[in-house]
């Protein structure tokens, strides 16, 4: 492993005014984002929406400094037969993989998940790092319920999460570790303190793994949740509070020595997510950059404007630009809402 390498892509995926667009969704996630648009989910349809995206030049060159993409994305071709790592490459874009099998049912009755894939993945990092990824992704799912997170699920998701960035480094790869604590748990169990406590002891149990595994914390990336009430909470707290909030309990169990985080969007609006990334960002004296890598609060409009048709390409392509530069605006600390419905 070369730390100063690792370093070094780490340190690019979080340069200032730039983020990471998440387009991993897996076969079964992007079939229910296509079924929303009543279109149907094939490899070319899937090839030319994440086309749509790749080929937006000037969001790419100036506000994305990393993809997550799938295995079948991290191969494909556009239509015309340029490989998707060359356009990467002329937006001085790095690719990343996600490499986790998906979230599956944790043995017992709390309702929890254990995230699969580790068997294998040292030979698979191998691949993925021959056909030039820079970074991979690992998300383990947290939920909050009236008997959950438990200990076991919590830190059998943190070994699990240990595992995979260890392999990661080996392979020359920067590991992005992502334990989410999700936000569909029932109002009455998920204030925003309950899950402002369960992420502070879930970020306290990964880096307590990251550490007994020898991974080296300047070499990742962390993609955390922000602290917010859960999606059914009658809670309603300012953009401001949610970053102050968030900001604490990062500061409280994430090391300086990580070189960046980058939030996931996890289910808030376009706006909700670009406006609590800016008010983080508002806060000064942090030890990390802090930036986005969104999935679906980057590409909700592009993808409806779209529509499954390659003429709407301009016009998708547009609303793709401006959501990432709202967000290039929120990593520097400098989106207003006038600005966002401006355009
Ligand atoms: P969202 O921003 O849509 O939550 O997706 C980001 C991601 O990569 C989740 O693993």
């Amino acid at each position: 492993m070369n730390l100063a390498d690792l370093n070094k892509i780490a340190l690019a995926m979080v340069t200032p005014g730039k983020g990471i667009l998440a387009a991993d969704e897996s076969s079964g996630t992007i079939k229910k984002r296509f079924d929303a648009i009543k279109v149907e989910s094939t490899e070319q349809s899937r090839r030319d929406y994440r086309e749509m995206l790749f080929r937006s030049s000037e969001a790419m060159t100036s506000y994305i400094s990393g993809v997550i993409l799938t295995e079948e994305t991290l191969e494909q071709k556009a239509a015309d037969g340029t490989p998707f790592a060359q356009l990467f490459q002329e937006s001085d874009v790095i690719p990343g993989i996600k490499v986790d099998r998906g979230a599956f049912p944790m043995p017992g009755d709390s309702g929890e998940k254990i995230t699969e894939g580790l068997d294998g993945l040292r030979q698979r990092l191998e691949r993925y790092a021959s056909l030039g990824a820079g970074f991979a992704k690992w998300r383990a799912v947290i939920t909050i319920n009236d008997v959950a997170p438990t200990r076991n699920n919590i830190r059998a998701n943190a070994h699990a999460l240990a595992r995979y960035a260890i392999l990661c480094q080996e392979a020359g790869i920067v590991p992005v570790v992502e334990p989410e604590v999700v936000g569909d748990g029932d109002p009455g169990n998920h204030s925003m303190e309950r899950c402002a406590q369960v992420t502070g002891d879930v970020l306290e149990n990964t880096f307590k793994e990251l550490r007994l595994a020898g991974v080296e914390l300047s070499g990742m990336l962390l993609k955390p949740n922000m602290v917010l009430p859960g999606v059914n909470s009658r809670e309603r707290p300012s953009f401001e509070e949610v970053a102050r909030r968030t900001v604490e309990v990062l500061r409280e169990h994430v090391p300086a020595a990580v070189p960046g985080i980058a939030f996931l969007s996890g289910g808030q609006t376009d706006e909700e997510a670009t406006a609590h990334l800016s008010a983080m960002n508002q806060i000064s004296g942090k030890p990390w950059p802090m930036t986005f890598s969104y999935g679906r609060a980057l590409q909700n409009v592009a993808l409806r404007t779209w529509a499954g048709r390659r003429e709407n390409f301009p016009q998708a392509q547009a609303a793709f630009t401006h959501r990432a530069h709202m967000n290039s605006l929120a990593a520097l600390g400098t989106w207003t809402g006038e600005l966002d419905r401006a355009a």
